[in-house]
């Protein structure tokens, strides 16, 4: 057995007190693994007197995380704090210069210095760990930077936030609210410190830039990214979906493309009966498409502090066995620049709803709009009910009444569906933006 590999672990909130606890419930078992017995030694966090429901007297505290990571008491600095920028990244900056190497939960440094600092790590020949940092419990790192080392991917997509999926799936099988479904994802330990980072999809796109840097070989590029959240989605969309047999995913989706590679987040109508669709609650999925493989999909829990605390002790396992790689799979310096493929050009079926005026007329040039710019339909329903949206109902006069109407089309390009939707907004049948959904049949 090894000497002990001495952590500083920075930040206790949901996934750091889990990783106190695993180390320490799983002690002689992951020292028989790892070769090494795994010590915590120092800790940092905001509040000390906080009570965590766990031991700290054993381990030196720290109010400042920069100073711990650069301690010559520990050997691998552990950053559980969050954020892409302040304490986190100086800490972890101090503790790749200090010769530390480091495990991070931390997608959203990444996502916006990842570049830079797998630079750094190779630079100062440490490692710069970080499965934690997409689909949580999902080994999905490991599998594009190990297992998968000798294909070439043409894409890699999936549901990336577990706070994202546990709302859309309790929408759609309790009936419930957005606020209350994310109130209980808050409660569960699933969302960011602010939740608008999940449901407004850049929690998924910071994953998504992650993955595709590991998965092309490009350098990490989020501001690429085509980004819609799931906060304009009503419970209309949700039972229209249902009803047309269609679930509702926020979906991340990187692919190599004629023009360069495509990153897109976004709400996305999968058929029921596929894989995909089955991914219930706080469960992520990543499917990878690749030429020796064929393809291979990964599910399993996307968030929370037990799932999490399994990817960050892995990690640090990883370490203790002297396992060294590259941070983004290569060196920093043989990453690609990333070229950006044409967004309009994706082509796809769409889910349009639109809050009509009941006049005469309305349908008849919504149709002409629609085959003015060569998109055929599949259906039109005009929905009635109890999901008729609030706003519309307080917006209707006389003779006027809204009424939702969706249509879905047949393949068509992304340009001709938001030029339609255009004119159709200016002859003035629509009472609301409408709404436009992707359908892929993954
Ligand atoms: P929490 O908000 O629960 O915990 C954050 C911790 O950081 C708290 O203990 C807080 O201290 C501490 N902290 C904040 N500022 C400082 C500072 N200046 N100095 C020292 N400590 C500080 O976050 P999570 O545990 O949920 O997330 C941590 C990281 O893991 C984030 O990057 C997140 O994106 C990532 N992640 C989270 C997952 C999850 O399911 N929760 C899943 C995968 C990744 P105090 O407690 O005293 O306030
Ligand atoms: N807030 C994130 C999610 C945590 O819900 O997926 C895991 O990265």
């Amino acid at each position: 057995m090894g000497d002990p590999l001495k952590l500083g672990l920075a930040g206790l909130g949901t996934v750091g007190v889990s990783v106190v606890k695993r180390l320490a419930s799983m002690e002689n078992e992951l020292a028989v693994k790892a070769g090494h017995p795994i010590r915590i030694t120092a800790v940092s966090a905001r509040s000390r007197d906080k009570d965590r429901g766990i031991d700290l007297d054993n381990y030196a505290w720290h109010n400042d995380p920069v100073a711990m990571a650069k301690s010559p008491d520990i050997d691998v600095f552990v950053e559980l704090i969050g954020g892409d920028s302040g304490p986190a990244e100086e800490a972890v900056r101090a503790a790749i210069k200090s010769g530390k190497h480091v495990v991070t939960a931390n997608k959203a440094l990444l996502a916006k210095h990842g570049n830079d600092l797998a630079k750094l790590a190779e630079k100062h020949n440490v490692t710069l760990n970080f499965e934690a940092a997409v689909a949580g419990g999902i080994p999905v790192i490991k599998a594009l930077r190990e297992g998968l080392a000798s294909n070439n991917v043409s894409r890699i997509f999936g549901i990336l936030n577990g706070t994202c999926n546990y709302i859309l799936t309790r929408m759609e099988d309790e009936g419930l609210s957005f606020d209350e479904c994310l109130k209980d994802a808050q409660r569960l330990g699933y969302a960011e410190a602010d939740p608008t980072f999940d449901v407004e999809g850049n929690d998924t796109a910071h994953k998504l830039a992650i993955l595709t840097s590991l998965a092309f070989g490009t350098r990490i590029d989020v501001d690429s990214i085509f980004l819609e959240g799931i906060t304009s989605l009503k419970p209309a969309d949700i039972a229209a979906a249902d009803e047309l047999g269609y679930r509702i995913k926020l979906l991340g989706v990187a692919q190599r493309t004629d023009t360069g590679i495509e990153q897109r987040v976004h709400p996305t109508m999968v058929p029921k009966e596929s894989e995909i669709a089955q991914i219930s609650g706080v469960t992520n999925a990543v499917a990878i498409n690749a030429d020796a493989v064929g393809s291979v999909t990964l599910a399993g829990p996307g968030a929370g502090g037990d799932a999490t605390a399994s990817a960050v002790v892995a990690d640090v396992i990883d370490i203790a066995r002297g396992l060294q790689l590259y941070t983004l799979g290569r060196p920093a310096g043989e990453l690609q620049p990333y070229k950006r493929a044409k967004m309009r050009a994706h082509e796809g079926g769409y889910y349009i709803r639109l809050s009509v005026n009941d006049r005469s007329g309305a349908f008849a040039s919504i149709a002409k709009r629609m085959a003015e710019r060569n998109i055929s339909l599949e259906s039109i329903v005009q929905r009635k009910g109890k999901h008729q949206l609030k706003e519309e109902r307080t917006t209707r006069s006389k003779g006027e009444k809204p009424q939702d109407v969706i249509l879905l089309t047949y393949e068509t390009t992304e340009e001709a569906v938001r030029k339609a939707l255009v004119a159709i907004e200016k002859d003035g049948h629509i009472v609301a933006s409408p709404q436009m959904i992707r359908i892929e049949r993954l």
